[in-house]
C-alpha cells in the first residue's frame, strides 16, 4: 500500500471498503458502497450471518434480499470472519454495537475488541472511521491508542497550521443516522456528519462519504461529531418524555392530546410534533443518552434532562398496565384472570425489531398482575427467551373476529400499518389504545380507552 496517499485518494472509484459489523447499520452502508461501485467486504464475528450474506440472503426484513444477491453476484460485496483481510482495505468503517451493561453504563467492549482486531493488520494510508454511537472522546481516548499499538501514528490536531499534518493512517468519527423502516429517507438522502482526528483525516472521510450520501457536513473534531449524534437522540428522548407526561395530564383533564399535537403542528415555525406512546423502545433512544450522562460525571456534571426523561419514559409501561386495570374495572372485571391480547411487540410500527420494546415490559406487568396474556405481531410469529424476559414458546395469535371476541381486552401497543383497526374494534369487547391507532374508527367508540 502506498505511503504517499493523499486524503483526496478517497474521492476515487473502486475503493476497497471494509465494514465491521453487518447489522442494522453496517449492512445498509455496505450495500450503498457496493451500489456506488466500490468493492465492499463485510466483517462480522457471527459466522451464521456471514454465511447467509455470502449466500445472498438477508436477515433484516427491510433490507431486500435481491440487492444482496446482486452485489454478491457482481463481486461488489462479500462477507468474512477473517479479520486478516482488513489488510486489503482502503477504508475501514466500524459499525459494532454500543449497548449499556447491567448497571446501565456504557459497554464499549465491542468497539474495543474491534480496535484490537484492526491494529495488527493496519496499513499505512488506511482510513478508519468509527460509526457506532458513543460518548464524546471515544475515538481519541479508546480507539486511537489501540490503533497506535501498530507503531503508526495519527496525531490529534486542528487548525489551518495542521491542514497537511503528516499521518500514517487517518481516523475519523461519523455517526449513523439510519431510521429503520423509514421509506422517505434512505441512507443516500440523509446528510452525514464527519469529524476527523486532524484536518487530513476529516478530508479523507468527507471524500469517502461524499460518494454515497447527498451531503457531507464537516465538524471540527471527532468529539463534536460524537456529540452531534447524542444531541439528536437526547432531543428525541426528552421531547417524547415531555409529550408522554402531558398525555397523562390531558387524560386526567379530559383533553385529547393527539388533537392538541396535530393542531399545534400547524404552526409553521418553532414547533415540531412528537407523539406519546407506551414508552421508549429501539436500540438508540433508550440507550444513547446514558452514554453522555456517564461521561458527564467525569466533569462533575449532572445531566438532569436526561435523567428526568428516563424517569418519565420508564414509567410509561406501568401507566399502560394501570390503564388496562382501570378499563377492566369499569367493566366489573379484575385484571387477575382476565384474558388479554397485546397487539405489536416490535418497538415501533412496521419494523421487525423488538430491542428495548416497551411491549415486552407491558406484557410482563400484565402477567405479574394475574392476567393471561397472548400477543399478535405480523413481524414476530413467535417469541423467545430474552435477557430480561422469558417469552419462550409464545406464538403470535391469528387476528380473527372470533379470536378477538374471546379476549376481555385487546391492548394496542404498536400501531402496525397492516392492522385493520375498524375490524379490531368491531370484534373486540374492549380496546386499550396506547398510540391513538383507532383515531379513524368512529363506530363503537365506547369500547375504546385511550391511554
Ligand atoms: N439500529 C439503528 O437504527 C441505529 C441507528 C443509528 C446508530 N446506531 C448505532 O450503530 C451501532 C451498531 O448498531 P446496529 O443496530 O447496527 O447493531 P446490530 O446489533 O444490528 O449489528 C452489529 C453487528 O456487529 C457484529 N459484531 C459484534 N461484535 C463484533 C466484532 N467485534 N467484530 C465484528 N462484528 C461484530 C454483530 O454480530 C452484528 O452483526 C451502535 O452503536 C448503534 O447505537 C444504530
Amino acid at each position: 500500500m502506498t505511503t504517499e496517499r493523499k486524503p483526496e485518494f478517497f474521492k476515487g472509484a473502486q475503493l476497497r471498503v471494509a465494514i465491521i459489523g453487518c447489522g442494522y447499520v453496517g449492512l445498509p452502508l455496505a450495500l450503498r458502497f457496493a451500489e456506488a461501485g466500490h468493492r465492499v467486504t463485510g466483517f462480522d464475528t457471527d459466522p451464521d450471518k456471514v454465511s447467509m450474506l455470502n449466500a445472498g440472503r438477508s436477515y433484516i426484513q427491510h433490507i431486500p434480499q435481491n440487492k444482496i444477491q446482486q452485489y454478491v453476484h457482481s463481486r461488489h460485496f462479500g462477507a468474512t470472519t477473517d479479520f486478516a483481510k482488513l489488510k486489503e482495505a482502503d477504508a475501514i468503517l466500524i459499525c459494532v454495537p454500543t449497548p449499556l451493561d447491567e448497571r446501565r453504563e456504557p459497554d464499549l467492549s465491542y468497539v474495543e475488541r474491534t480496535a484490537f482486531s484492526i491494529y495488527p493488520h493496519l496499513q499505512k494510508g488506511q482510513l478508519v472511521i468509527l460509526e457506532s454511537t458513543t460518548y464524546p472522546g471515544t475515538t481519541e481516548e479508546l480507539v486511537l491508542p489501540i490503533l497506535e499499538k501498530s507503531g503508526m501514528r495519527c496525531p490529534i490536531a486542528s487548525g489551518t497550521e495542521n491542514e497537511d499534518i503528516s499521518c500514517d493512517f487517518w481516523l475519523a468519527f461519523s455517526p449513523e443516522r439510519e431510521d429503520p423502516g423509514n421509506k422517505q429517507f434512505g441512507l443516500a438522502q440523509i446528510p452525514k456528519v464527519v469529524g476527523g482526528l486532524n484536518p487530513p483525516s476529516g478530508r479523507a472521510a468527507q471524500a469517502l462519504y461524499a460518494q454515497v450520501v447527498a451531503r457531507v457536513i464537516p465538524v471540527s473534531s471527532t468529539r463534536a461529531a460524537e456529540m452531534v449524534k447524542l444531541l439528536e437522540n437526547i432531543f428525541r428522548c426528552v421531547n417524547i418524555a415531555m409529550v408522554n407526561e402531558l398525555k397523562q395530564l390531558c387524560l386526567r383533564i379530559g383533553i385529547d392530546i393527539w388533537e392538541v399535537i396535530d393542531a399545534a403542528a400547524t404552526k409553521p415555525f418553532g414547533f415540531m410534533p412528537f407523539y406519546p406512546g407506551p414508552g421508549l423502545g429501539g436500540h438508540c433512544i433508550p440507550v444513547d443518552p446514558y452514554y453522555l450522562s456517564w461521561k458527564a460525571r467525569e466533569y462533575d456534571f449532572a445531566t438532569r434532562f436526561i435523567e428526568l426523561a428516563g424517569e418519565v419514559n420508564t414509567a410509561m409501561p406501568y401507566h399502560v398496565a394501570d390503564a388496562v386495570s382501570g378499563a377492566l374495572n369499569d367493566r366489573q372485571k379484575s385484571m387477575k384472570g382476565s384474558k388479554l391480547l397485546v397487539l405489536g411487540v416490535a418497538y415501533k410500527k412496521d419494523v421487525d425489531d423488538l430491542r428495548e420494546s416497551p411491549t415486552l415490559k407491558i406484557m410482563q406487568l400484565l402477567q405479574q398482575r394475574g392476567a393471561v396474556v397472548d400477543y399478535n405481531d405480523p413481524y414476530f410469529p413467535q417469541l423467545h427467551k430474552m435477557r430480561h424476559y422469558n417469552y419462550e414458546n409464545m406464538k403470535s395469535v391469528p387476528l380473527e373476529p372470533k379470536t378477538l371476541a374471546g379476549y376481555d381486552a385487546v391492548v394496542i401497543a404498536t400501531d402496525h400499518s397492516s392492522y385493520d383497526y375498524f375490524g379490531i374494534v368491531e370484534a373486540a369487547k374492549l380496546v386499550v389504545d396506547t398510540r391513538n391507532a383507532t383515531r379513524r374508527v368512529l363506530r363503537h367508540r365506547e369500547k375504546i380507552v385511550l391511554c
